[in-house]
């Protein structure tokens, strides 16, 4: 009621949400809570959230158009969508046979090394027509969907010559809802062709293929370890990136301490992703420069080998996030609900720093401040659960405990089941933050 006693009026909304024993909004961090409001409510218009709060303030707040969506959580939990900051979703074939002989005790650098993991996956990938890559990318974004990712980071890196990469990105860029953050990974290992002549793949790298492929992507990764790239060879492919305008990421520190880390605090990278191998040097290194931590527990489980120090990090202030690293050969898993399990098994977090890692963490990861909360402003991105709690996501494990998915304002996801709707008016790429990420690497 204003001062002269009439209604202030009601905010305009095409989509309420009420019925939920809990709404996570991640507008907290774990230590107070995320957030979350018993019996919350949420209302958006064109696919942007315009009111949060209690559900008994719904009626006076909002005026839901008279065509407009009015969705009852029915007593269950509501989520923002997840946000997986790391994936190598375009590719195709098969690496079973490699799971077996390194479950036999072979390991995942002997086999690179041999010429057989990646290089299987670059052999597939090259056979394969852009439409196929397109329809095997649909396939893997639709099953993120049903599992509750709204945004993910996806990577070429399995064509390793320009027009293959180009074709990785364009097919990762096929139609679809999930939102997309695309990445060029060209360097991801020196490929057959150039065997012994690693130098001169980089210098390919950056003189055409990045020329070729910076108009399809956001962000320039390179997989800085043992048996792909030196920290001298990748800081080359990251600046011809950050020259053509890519925002910059890196693999770093996986197999061996490789220097990665700290290259990606010397560039002022938005993330360097892995991090088994890192010491508090890189650590402090990493806080200063402000990088994101990406972890990926799905790795260091499918290759059995240690996890990232998680609690070392949060020590000393670093952002975390959570990310599944779906891909043929280290973690064949798009689920990100299984990562939060293996987080909190793996690398002691607590549950809700487990899911402030897969929501705000993962976003801060793509340095936007659009996604992986729900506050006004905000896309309108989140997941109903089958369960009343939060807490059941890590402790129920290996099922799927999304029921329904809402991205962008339109259902996703209903009853476990792939709506097929159009992807939201969105432009992929270029988003409008481009520039400043070029510009500091950064935003
Ligand atoms: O993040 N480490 C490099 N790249 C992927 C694995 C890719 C593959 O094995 O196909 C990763 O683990
Ligand atoms: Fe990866």
């Amino acid at each position: 009621m204003s001062a002269t006693g009439e209604s202030s009026p009601a905010i305009a909304a095409d989509l309420v949400l009420r019925g939920a024993r809990e709404l996570v909004t991640m507008s907290a961090p774990p230590a107070e809570g995320l957030g979350a409001i018993a019996g919350g409510a949420l209302a958006a218009k064109d696919g942007v959230i315009v009111w949060v709060g209690r559900e008994a303030e719904l009626p006076q707040a909002v005026d839901l158009a008279p065509d407009g969506l009015d969705i009852d959580a029915e007593g269950r939990c509501v989520l923002p969508g997840f946000v997986d900051a790391h994936t190598h979703v375009p590719f195709a074939g098969s690496r079973a046979a490699e799971y077996g002989e390194r479950l036999a005790g072979v390991s995942y650098g002997e086999i690179l090394a041999r010429g057989g993991g990646i290089n299987v996956t670059v052999g597939a990938t090259r056979q394969a027509s852009e439409e196929e890559l397109a329809r095997l990318a649909r396939l893997r974004y639709d099953s993120m969907l049903r599992y509750g990712t709204t945004t993910a980071e996806v990577k070429s890196g399995y064509g390793l010559t320009a027009a293959d990469e180009a074709k990785q990105l364009r097919a990762a860029a096929t139609a679809h809802p999930l939102r997309r953050e695309l990445t060029f990974l060209g360097a991801h290992i020196v490929p057959p062709e150039y065997a012994g002549r690693a130098d001169e793949y980089v210098g390919l790298v950056c003189d055409e293929m990045i020329p070729a492929c910076a108009p399809l992507a956001h962000w320039c990764d390179v997989f800085c370890d043992e048996g792909a790239f030196t920290v001298a060879q990748a800081r080359r492919v990251l600046l011809a990136g950050r020259a053509a305008g890519l925002g910059l990421r890196i693999h770093a520190d996986e197999l061996a301490r490789s220097g990665g880390s700290m290259l990606a605090a010397e560039l002022g990278c938005a993330s360097a992703d892995h991090l088994i191998h890192v010491t508090w040097e890189e650590i402090a290194a990493m806080k200063a420069a402000g990088v994101v931590a990406v972890m990926l527990p799905g790795t260091s489980y499918t290759l059995g080998v240690g996890f990232a120090p998680a609690r070392a990090f949060l020590q000393a202030g670093l952002t975390i996030a959570l990310a599944s690293d779906f891909n043929p050969g280290s973690c064949n898993c798009e689920n990100l609900q299984l990562m939060i399990s293996l987080a909190c098994q793996g690398m002691k977090l607590t549950p809700d720093e487990a899911l402030y890692a897969a929501t705000v963490g993962g976003a801060a990861a793509l340095r936007r401040d659009d996604v992986g909360s729900l506050a006004v402003g905000k896309r309108c991105d989140f997941s109903v659960l089958v369960a009343e709690s939060r807490t059941e996501l890590p402790y129920h494990f290996g099922v799927n405990l999304v029921g329904d998915v809402v991205l962008g304002g339109r259902v996703v996801v209903h009853d476990g089941v792939v709506t097929h709707c159009a992807p939201a008016p969105e432009p992929v790429p270029p988003f409008a933050r481009d520039a400043a990420v070029a510009a500091g690497g950064a935003a």
